[in-house]
């Protein structure tokens, strides 16, 4: 494996504040922001609203030893399960979006770049090609050229194949990865005609609209070799160090609250970040990427919550699930924005939810947060919407 271990507290010039009345310790500075670019290649795909693998990086450090068992119930792109096993720590993850599973699984135990290579030359995407395109599916044509839209499809037909015939394997499971991360994007790195960032998903009228705009077409591109190219990327520090144990990787598609796969008393650390209210609107950003997993994004049941009564109610029914899982001494790092400008602080809310369970407070930090091209990774898209500091609430399980 690379040396990809992220060193988060550089340059932490700490400011602390001990609140007289609730003893509630707040810790303010540059914990995690700083040398950035250090985190493990195999981080790099992208997720609405994902976080630095620096963030789950130092409460990892912080708070765990090798060996130790580090969930997220709201794993995104899977950035902490991803970064917990790089560090040696057993992982549970788990997000009610399929995708998710589908994103972080193999790249956790990622086959050989030439194995790669020689399934990508069985697959149809090289030569003459005789596939239907169903009409739905050809309303498609707005992202993909023909070409590529047809490939696509009957990418898709091979994976289903290969599943129903028992033949689907980790290399299959890798490329479907890679292929759902370049489906659309804003360069021609990506299968799509210019477009959003890959991990956002515009309608088939806004498409149509930004095509016109920009006098384009979707242009035909060579697929094999973009996934090819993007795999050789990932994988440019090596892999990580293959745990032995049978119980290192338990990953699932379940709500936050139903953790049915977790045992009691069984986490170490929990690093994780939940929806900040509705800021983010998941169904919408991944529709193009479900339909290539062949699945319908409105059949997903996500908790983005209009009112802070609901996400109060949603935030606490995990917290009751967490104090079932997380063992006497463990720790919770909770990482809520601040969002609608500030006006509300979900990090006080989260205090709101937790009355008769049995956590206590141990640390906030505050993270000062630089304002880059890269806190669109955010879901932000400047500094008046969503989020403008990374806010972690630390309890212990007592
Ligand atoms: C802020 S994102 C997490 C991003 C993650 N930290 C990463 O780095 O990619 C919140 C996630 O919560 C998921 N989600 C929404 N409602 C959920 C629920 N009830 N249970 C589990 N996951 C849920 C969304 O699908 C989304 O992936």
């Amino acid at each position: 494996m690379a040396s990809a271990r992220v060193n988060a507290r550089v340059n932490a010039r700490v400011n602390l504040r001990v609140e007289k009345r609730t003893g509630v310790r707040t810790e303010i500075g540059s914990f995690w922001t700083s040398r950035q670019r250090q985190g493990h290649p195999l981080h790099e795909i992208s997720y609405r609203a994902c976080f630095k693998p620096q963030l789950p990086s130092f409460f990892i450090e912080r708070y765990s030893k090798l060996g130790d068992r580090v969930l997220d119930p709201f794993m995104g792109r899977g950035t902490t399960a991803l970064q917990a096993y790089i560090m040696g720590r057993k992982v549970a993850a788990s997000d009610t979006n399929p995708l998710c599973e589908q994103l972080l699984r193999p790249r956790l135990l990622p086959p050989s770049l030439a194995a790669i290579a020689e399934r990508l030359d069985e697959m149809p995407l090289h030569g003459r090609l005789r596939t239907q395109v169903s009409q739905e599916d050809s309303r498609l044509e707005v992202f993909f050229h023909r070409d590529v839209l047809a490939r696509l499809v009957a990418l898709k037909a091979w994976f289903r194949k290969r599943r129903s015939t028992d033949k689907y394997d980790a290399v299959d499971d890798w490329i479907r990865m890679v292929a759902l991360n370049r489906l659309s994007g804003h360069s021609s790195g990506f299968f799509s005609v210019r477009t959003l960032p890959p991990n956002q998903a515009v309608s088939l009228s806004s498409q149509r609209k930004i095509n016109e705009k920009n006098s384009q077409t979707p242009p035909p591109r060579d697929l094999a070799a973009l996934i090819l190219k993007k795999s050789k990327s990932l994988l440019r520090a090596g892999i990580p160090h293959r745990q032995e144990a049978e119980d290192a990787i338990s990953l699932r598609t379940c709500s936050s609250y139903a953790l049915s796969y977790v045992a009691d008393s069984s986490i170490d650390l929990v690093v994780t970040s939940p929806p900040f209210l509705n800021t983010v609107d998941y169904a919408q950003d991944n529709w193009l990427r479900l339909w290539f997993m062949g699945i319908k994004a409105n059949t997903i049941s996500f908790d983005v919550c209009a009112s802070l009564v609901a996400w109060r109610e949603f935030i606490r029914k995990t917290f009751v699930e967490f104090a079932r899982v997380v063992r006497l001494g463990g720790r919770v790092a909770f990482e809520v924005g601040e969002v609608r400008n500030g006006t509300i602080l979900l990090e006080e809310e989260v205090r709101h939810c937790l009355t008769g369970l049995p956590f206590s407070e141990d640390t906030t930090f505050i993270n000062r947060q630089d304002f880059t091209k890269t806190s669109n990774c955010w879901g932000v898209a400047n500094n008046k919407r969503g989020t403008n500091s990374n806010r972690v609430v630390v309890l212990a399980r007592v």
